[in-house]
């Protein structure tokens, strides 16, 4: 049996143990404190969610693995037309229906399995109407790695979509309301423009009819000498140049008319190689250049098959090679050239065509799309060619035309994008 401890060891000893009592003590009452802190700031970071998601004005929502719900902010709620309280432990299908339910659930399926963000865009019924929805859902993983859960915050782009829609409705009835704008104002053009030639043809014919029946009067009087008849016949002579002339120009006017007028979005498409295409436009083409005297040249670099509106860039083409014909060379003009080169490059079709004639003056350059703008109204230019040619590219092409203002010559260079319903490249 051990002696006790003297008696101040003994004191020694309990006092050890009140002082390591009282250190416990302090400890236990700081990790108290720390935890109660924890529990607040717990509390607090709760609050704040809850009070983000009550107040977010977009939809949030969580739901256990069996689809039931376990979160439904007010905004989610007000739109199912009911209290959180009455979301919490339902499924999707028991409040919208098995159909809407299977839209919704279609990327919910996917982000569990995959375990990842899945955005999508739908729309479904609810109880004021139809919905279109932006959202995203994800998987909710506890910290053992474990899935329980999915949630999701969608905001609801119904209204941006009926915008979008009005502004699109908006838009293409004022392009429409342009384009017949543009057609009225072409009409009155034309008759503006008829109206000269018309008028002309019109006043010789009246001055025909005249000698016509002077001519009469001087038969029937027997007061018609030689002289007399050479005068008169001379004179008709030259009303009826005058008439068939300003009749010529004035059919020229309406076939030009047509051309614009025409509807060219029900002209066929056709599957073509462009190079062997190009060949037979500009062999077609050929007399017009050589009776201009113009040598010309084709490069064409073979590329894919294409669907082509052929009529209408025939007509481009056409146009573009008429004009160098009959404005790019003076008189004495003595090397007249002509090159016409294409090429696919990337999703895009290249044309140039490029004269060494006299090019277009400046003060020209930025009218020659405009229709009735011509130099040449007197030898009967209508100054329609250019804004077919204009129209054509961009409405019926999507595509662009540009006038190099490079010296030496006119060069237009055109570019149409492959894939449009003009232009694209053959399937298969
Ligand atoms: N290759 C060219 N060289 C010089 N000038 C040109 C050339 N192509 C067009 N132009 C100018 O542009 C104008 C407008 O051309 P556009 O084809 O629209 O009308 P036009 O040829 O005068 O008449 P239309 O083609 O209707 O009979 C021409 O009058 C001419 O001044
Ligand atoms: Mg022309």
């Amino acid at each position: 049996m051990s002696a006790p401890p003297p008696p101040d060891r003994a004191d020694e000893l309990e006092n050890a143990v009140a002082d390591e009592n009282a250190r416990l003590r302090a400890e236990l009452a700081a990790l108290r404190r720390a935890r109660e802190q924890e529990t607040r700031d717990l509390a607090q970071a709760q609050s704040l969610l809850q009070a983000i998601a009550e107040h977010a004005p977009i939809v949030i929502y969580a739901k256990d693995t069996g689809g039931r719900f376990i979160l439904s902010n007010h905004r989610h709620s007000a739109l199912l037309a009911r209290s959180p309280h009455e979301v919490l432990g339902k499924r999707e299908q028991d409040m919208i229906g098995p159909e809407a339910a299977a839209e919704i659930d279609a990327g919910t399926a996917v982000a569990m399995h995959e375990r990842r963000i899945v955005t999508s865009e739908f729309t479904i019924p609810l109880p004021d109407g139809e919905h279109t929805f932006w959202e995203s859902v994800f998987p909710l993983i506890d910290r053992y790695g474990d899935c329980y859960g999915l949630g999701g915050v969608a905001t609801d782009v119904s209204e941006r979509k009926r915008l979008e829609f009005e502004q699109r409705r908006t838009r293409d009835a004022l392009l429409q309301r342009e384009k017949m704008a543009a057609l009225g104002g072409l009409v009155a053009g034309v008759a503006h423009e008829i109206n000269t030639p018309l008028g002309v043809a019109l006043t010789a014919v009246t001055h025909g009819q005249q000698i016509l029946k002077r001519l009469r009067d001087d038969v029937e009087h027997g007061t018609l000498t030689r002289g007399e008849l050479r005068r008169a016949l001379a004179e008709l002579d030259d009303s009826c140049v005058l008439t068939v002339d300003n009749l010529r120009r004035g059919a020229h006017l309406i076939q030009s008319f047509k051309k614009v007028a025409v509807d060219q979005s029900s002209e066929a498409v056709r599957r073509v190689a462009l190079c062997e295409w190009l060949q037979d436009v500009v062999a077609s083409l050929r007399p017009m250049l050589r009776a201009a005297g113009v040598e010309h040249e084709l490069r064409c670099t073979p590329g894919p098959a294409l669907e082509l509106a052929v009529g209408a860039l025939t007509q481009v083409l056409t146009n573009l090679v008429q004009n160098a014909c009959v404005h790019a060379f003076a008189p004495e003009h003595a090397e007249r050239r002509l090159l016409l080169s294409a090429a696919c490059v990337g999703e895009v079709l290249r044309i140039e065509c490029a004269d060494n004639g006299r090019g277009i003056a400046s003060e020209h350059a930025s009218r020659v799309f405009e229709p009735f703008f011509t130099t040449r109204r007197r030898e009967g230019g209508s100054g329609l060619g250019m804004h077919i040619v204009h129209n054509i590219v961009v409405e019926r092409f999507g595509g662009r035309i540009e006038l190099d203002p490079g010296p030496g010559g006119t060069r237009w260079k055109i570019e149409l994008p492959l894939g449009t319903a003009a232009i694209r490249r053959t399937e298969g």
